[in-house]
This record gives structure tokens, sequence and C-alpha cells, in this order.
């Protein structure tokens, strides 16, 4: 079976968030289960050269609004399965990966460049596996150019939602000038007079699955839908749930470069050494009994910074070290900051992105918070429980599936959860999770209980080839 993945963003070409990792590592795990799996992302300004392994195709000539436009691809295999970059410096060699009014241009560009490519390298895909909303533009023009072109005539689609809030919105006007003129492609991306490309990837594509189980059935609800609930609904016989994986080769304690020192299920050592390291570098004292409380996350309102900064006081006053690095919304970003400036000696925080400093926190930190008000999958809670950092969480979308709250009595669970969305809720569980963090050998259980998980990608790679096999055949 030959699959293309076509993604924004894929690790470690761009990344901002999880999808980055999620498109990075899928494709080499289909490849390992015997898939002829590719990816195809856009070249980034930030992009490094030395992913840029050599020219696949230089002569990528495609019509852009009317007029021949070039475009080139590289090739690499950095991140375990065979890439192609799409190199088109006017629209993706910019100061950040997304954020410009623009946005749906640039992606309705790069999803037509894909599928030109596509068409240069071989034999077609029987699978097309579109991620999020930049990729519903792809969705709508396979669905049009496969009822006369006998290349894709076979090629079916899945569309995976990574998260609903984001919708690719634009005004239906300017569709005629990205190449959709017929009244079927004008249908898919109608929202209520806007265009949303999310809404045309959900309408017309194959099949559909998102990133965990609990949010498949959420964003069928007006409280998770961003207002496509009536469509994830209608949809719901072809929609289903697969949980991210991990990706062992880049978030693994016995084996990361980046962390002081390696350990292990069996021998934990290691990570009081990671603890104290942690603390060096955001230089507060070297107290080790007290737990080291962190979050790692974009400042949206989606990651529920809300409830932290309403427990602020609190979670400081339970004893811990408070430690943070992010970025995002600027009141957030002020928040953490006067927090640290009135704590310093409990309090580390880092305004901005850094991939090293994230799994330098997993490693030493002994718990870590993310109380989001909505959570598709959430990788930081699996990789939390792969460095035995205990996750608190609330029960929403992926972390729900993910974390199963401590019980005592039964010595089952391996985090933390909590339901309704309020500070004093997340606050219960963190004096909960403090009272165990004072019990030895209680604590090394959680610790061992979520080390053990498997939350392989393996797993979650043959779930998909389940799926496209289904949607080959349906
Ligand atoms: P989302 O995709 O919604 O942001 P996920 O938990 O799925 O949430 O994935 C977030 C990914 O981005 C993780 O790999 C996390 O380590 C990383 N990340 C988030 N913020 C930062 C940051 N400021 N610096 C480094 N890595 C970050
Ligand atoms: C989105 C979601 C996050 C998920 C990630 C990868 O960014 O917010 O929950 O883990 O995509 O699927």
């Amino acid at each position: 079976m030959r699959v293309a993945v076509i993604s924004a963003e894929a690790v470690p070409y761009s990344k901002t968030g999880g999808l980055g990792d999620v498109a990075g590592a899928l494709p080499k795990a289909l490849r390992q289960i015997g898939i002829d799996a590719f990816l195809v992302t856009p070249c980034y300004w930030q992009t490094k050269g030395e992913y840029l392994w050599h020219v696949a195709v230089d002569d990528l000539w495609l019509t852009w609004r009317g007029r021949p436009y070039h475009a080139r691809a590289f090739y690499s295999e950095a991140n375990g399965s065979p890439t192609f970059l799409i190199d088109a410096p006017s629209m993706f060699h910019r100061d950040s990966i997304y954020g410009y009014t623009e946005d749906y241009e640039r992606f309705a560009f790069f999803n037509h460049a894909a599928l030109e490519l596509i068409k240069r390298l071989g034999p077609p895909p029987d699978i097309v596996h579109l991620n999020d909303w930049h990729c519903g533009f792809a969705a709508v023009e396979l669905a049009s150019v496969r009822r006369h072109d006998p290349y894709w005539r076979r090629t079916r689609s899945v569309f995976s939602i990574h998260n609903m809030a984001y919708q690719g919105g634009f005004g239906l006007g300017e569709l005629p000038a990205l190449g959709f003129t017929s009244s079927f492609a004008r249908n898919a991306f109608n929202f209520n007079g806007y265009a949303s490309a999310m809404k045309a990837g959900l309408e017309v594509s194959d099949t559909l699955s998102t990133v965990s189980n609990r949010y498949a059935h959420e964003i069928q609800t007006e409280e998770f839908g961003h207002g496509l609930e009536w469509l994830t609904s209608r949809r719901s016989d072809r929609l289903i749930g697969i949980t991210n994986g991990v990706d062992f080769d880049v978030w693994d304690p016995a084996t990361d470069p980046e962390i002081t020192a390696n350990f292990y299920i069996n021998d934990l050592s290691g990570k009081l050494e990671c603890k104290r390291d942690l603390l060096e570098r955001f230089s507060l004292p070297i107290e080790l009994v007290r737990p080291i409380y962190a979050s790692v996350t974009r400042l949206t309102s989606q990651k529920g910074v809300e409830l932290i900064r309403q427990g602020a006081a609190d979670i400081l006053a339970a004893g811990g070290f408070f430690i943070a690095l992010g970025s995002g919304e600027k009141d957030s970003e002020k928040f953490l900051q006067a927090l640290r400036d009135h704590a310093p000696s409990r309090v580390g925080v880092y305004i901005g992105y850094n991939e090293s400093l994230a799994h330098v926190i997993e490693a030493g930190a002994d718990i870590f918070l993310m109380p989001s008000r909505f959570e598709p999958c959430g990788l930081n809670q699996m990789y939390s429980l792969r460095y035995g950092t205990v996750p608190i969480v609330r029960s929403v979308g992926g972390l729900d599936d993910t974390v199963e709250n401590w019980n005592a009595v039964t010595e089952t669970g391996n985090g933390f959860k909590f339901g309704p969305y309020r500070a004093d809720k997340l606050l219960e569980k963190i004096y909960e999770a403090r009272f165990a963090y004072e019990d030895k050998i209680a604590w090394a259980k959680i610790q061992r209980n979520g080390m053990s998980v498997d939350n392989s990608w393996e797993n979650a790679a043959r779930k998909y080839v389940e799926l496209y096999c289904w949607t080959l055949e349906n």
C-alpha cells in the first residue's frame, strides 16, 4: 500500500506543536510495518539546511492565480521516511510558520503543489493522508480531479483532525483565484457564507479520523465542535479516533541525549540528577525534596493557563517549585513573568520556544500540569508518563484517554485527573498529588505505572493501516 502523508509541519523540518511531532513520526512508523509511506511538507525558512539532502524535482511548474509559478522539491529522510519538501520562497520563507492573513492562500498553494508533485513521483498513492485545515484544499482538489484524471481515480483520502479550533477561514470570493471554480467546491468550502478549509476537508474526504477516541465523540457536541458538530455527527459513521503515539527515538529517558543523565524504569537514580540540573538551569535553590510542578505549552486559552493563573498562589503554598516553558498570548506571558518576579526562589519561567529545554523539563520535573480546556490528544502528558513525571490533567479528549487517576487502594493509575474546568478542582488534585509524593513507595509505583504504558507509534500505525484498508474497501 502506498500512502502520501501531507502536513503543514513535520519534525524535524518544522514544528509549532504536536502536529509536527505526529506528521514527522507517522510515516516512519508506517514504513516500519511495511507500508510504502512518504511525507510531503513545506520547506520553510526555519527548516535547517542540513535536512535538505538534495533537489528531487527542480522544475515543478504550476499554474497559480492564472500565471506560471516555479517551485522545487527537496528530498530528505531526516525523519526516517522519504520526505519531499516543497520549496516556494515567496510562500514559505517568512518570520514565522503561521500567522499571516493570507495563510489560506499559502496552504492552498502548498496542497496544489503537493498533488502535482506526487504525480511526478511515480505510481498513484492508494491513500492521501491529510492533516488539519491546511490540507482541506487537497481534499477538494482530489475529490474533483479523480472524476476525470485516471492517475487519481483509485486514490482515497483520509482527513485527520488535530484541532477543531483552527478552521482556516477566508472569503468565499477568493475561491476562483485559488483554482476552485465548481459549485461542488464552493459547497464544500461554504460555511455560513464564509469559506472554511476545515469544513471542506470534513465534508469531502473519504474518511475522517481524529487523535483520540474521546475527542472523536466530543467534536460531535456543541461544546467542542466549534460550530461543525452537525457535520462531524453527520459523518460519524466514517469518523474514528486513533490516539497518537510517542516517538521513542526522540522521547525516551533511556536514550535522550538532551538530558544530563539517562534513566530507566528499574533505576530512576538518573532522574534525580536531571532534577538537580533543571533547578540549576533556572537558578533555583537545590532543594531536592520539594516537588517541581512544570508546564511546557503553547500559551493559548486551550491549555487552561487561566486555571494555573487562578491557582498560582495556592500551588506555591502547596510547597513546590513551579517551572514553565511557553510562548503565545501576551497576557499569559506577562502573568508568568510576574509570578516569577513575585517568587524568584520558587518559580522558573522561560518565555519562548526551546526544544532542548522541553526535554530537560520533562526529565527533571516531578509533576506535569495540563489542565486543558480541550485537548484533542496531547503529547506532553504522554512524554511525562514516559519520563516518570506524573501528569495532573483535566479529563478531556486525549488526556482522559491516556491518563488514569491514581487509586491508592488498588495501586493502579499513573496520574491525577479532574473534571470541571475550575481552579479549585485543579488544586484538589495538586494536594492529592502532593500527599502521594510524600509516600516514596506510592510515588515510585505511580511513576512506574506511567513509564510502563505502551504508547508506541507502532500501535497507532497499525490502526491507521486498518483505517486505510477500510477506506479503500468502503
Ligand atoms: P499542541 O499541539 O496543542 O500544542 P501537544 O501536547 O500535542 O499540544 O504538543 C505540543 C508539542 O509542542 C510537544 O512536543 C511540546 O513539547 C512542544 N512545545 C510546546 N510549547 C513548547 C515550547 N515553548 N518550547 C518547546 N516545545 C514546546
Ligand atoms: C493538536 C492538538 C493536540 C494534539 C496535536 C497532535 O495540536 O491541540 O492535542 O496532540 O494536535 O495531534
